[in-house]
């Protein structure tokens, strides 16, 4: 008699349904398409005129002219949205940020023209005074250099009220003022702008990862070794970034965002799991930098990285993602 002892085999085998590329795509639980895919874009004024940002390999500021052609490239990728951001020249930049609210400004110029020209593409503006301050805070400052909220506030409405006025379809308040939400919806819905949506930048944080998107808008300088820790959010905060966003939603938000992005998908989940309403990420400057540095050295598969990086935000709950890899990702993408 052989003492055999009974062969122990796994109950499941997890890699039976990942053996085949067919097994692999049934069971697949997110897709990453273009239609996830917002694109941030700094138009500058002039004509002909492309600038690179060197911080951020492979972004340019744009003048208008130029950044409709890049735009109907994006519209027939797929990409829904545009997000604007305006590269301001340092002459009208001051301490109360007029030229934020000046109907005939870039951002104001540049809405009309592309709702224009390309109806069905969908257009985002910033609402926050940072490019058209002289000191590169979002906001008014008191005597003692503190951000003032309730004086912000009156000028943003005024910034979301152009912006809206010229077309835009969504304006996405940046500044982390207190009560921004209530008071843009009042006044988006007294100027008979009812469909006008709010993308309430709500879990925004104090990140360190802006730092190339103030080289690219050119308010790096300007705000210098000051910081934005009395307005935007401490990063190591979790429950806070619910708050805001309740409140957001309670003030007449159609959509919340979280940003940072990657070191920030834990927020992500929370917000989609508690309050189950349209939830994006914005995948920052910094973020970007830090996968371009790594692919232009050769020391990660750009692709492959890149994409893996987007889904992951689906993974986590958003429904779609801020990139600046919008358009690389949606030439990969395409069926
Ligand atoms: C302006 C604004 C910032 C970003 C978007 N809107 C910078 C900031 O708050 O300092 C950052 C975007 C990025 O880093 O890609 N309020």
């Amino acid at each position: 008699m052989s003492h055999m002892t009974a062969r122990q085999f796994p109950a499941t085998r997890m890699r039976r349904m990942r053996r085949d590329d067919f097994s692999r795509r049934l069971m697949r639980e997110h897709t990453l398409t273009p239609a996830d895919l917002i694109w941030p874009v700094f138009v500058m004024e002039g004509e002909g005129q492309r600038e690179a940002v060197p911080s951020m390999p492979g972004v340019e500021r744009l003048s208008l002219d130029l950044l409709i052609e890049e735009a109907r490239e994006a519209l027939e990728l797929g990409i829904p949205m545009l997000a604007l951001f305006p590269v301001v020249d340092t002459s009208l930049k001051s301490e109360l940020a007029e030229e934020a609210y000046n109907a005939g400004g870039l951002i104001q110029r540049s809405v009309r023209t592309l709702k224009q020209a390309l109806p069905g593409l969908g257009i985002m503006t910033d609402v926050a005074l940072d490019p058209y301050t002289s000191h590169g805070q979002d906001g008014i400052l008191d005597a003692e250099g503190y951000v003032q909220n309730d004086r912000t506030v009156e000028t943003l409405l005024k910034q979301a009220l152009s912006h809206a006025e010229a077309g835009a379809d969504v304006v996405a308040p940046s500044d982390m003022m207190d009560g921004r939400i209530g008071s843009i919806r009042q006044v988006l819905e007294q100027e008979q702008l009812h469909n006008t949506r709010i993308m309430a930048y709500s879990a925004k944080y104090a990140s360190r990862y802006y730092g190339p998107f103030r080289d690219a808008v050119g308010s790096a300088a300007n705000l210098g070794r000051a910081d934005k820790a009395t307005y935007q959010m401490d990063p190591s905060n979790g429950d806070e970034a619910l708050h805001e966003v309740a409140l957001d939603l309670a003030e007449g938000a159609d959509m919340v965002m979280v940003k940072p992005g990657m070191p920030y998908l834990d927020v992500v989940r929370r917000i989609k799991d508690e309050l189950k309403v349209p939830t994006f990420a914005y995948q920052v400057s910094g973020e970007y930098a830090m996968h371009m540095a790594a692919f232009e050295n050769g020391w990660l598969d750009a692709d492959g990285v890149m994409l893996e990086s987007l889904v992951c935000f689906k993974r986590a709950g958003a429904d779609g993602v801020l990139t600046y890899f919008a358009k690389r990702a949606a030439r990969l993408l395409a069926p």
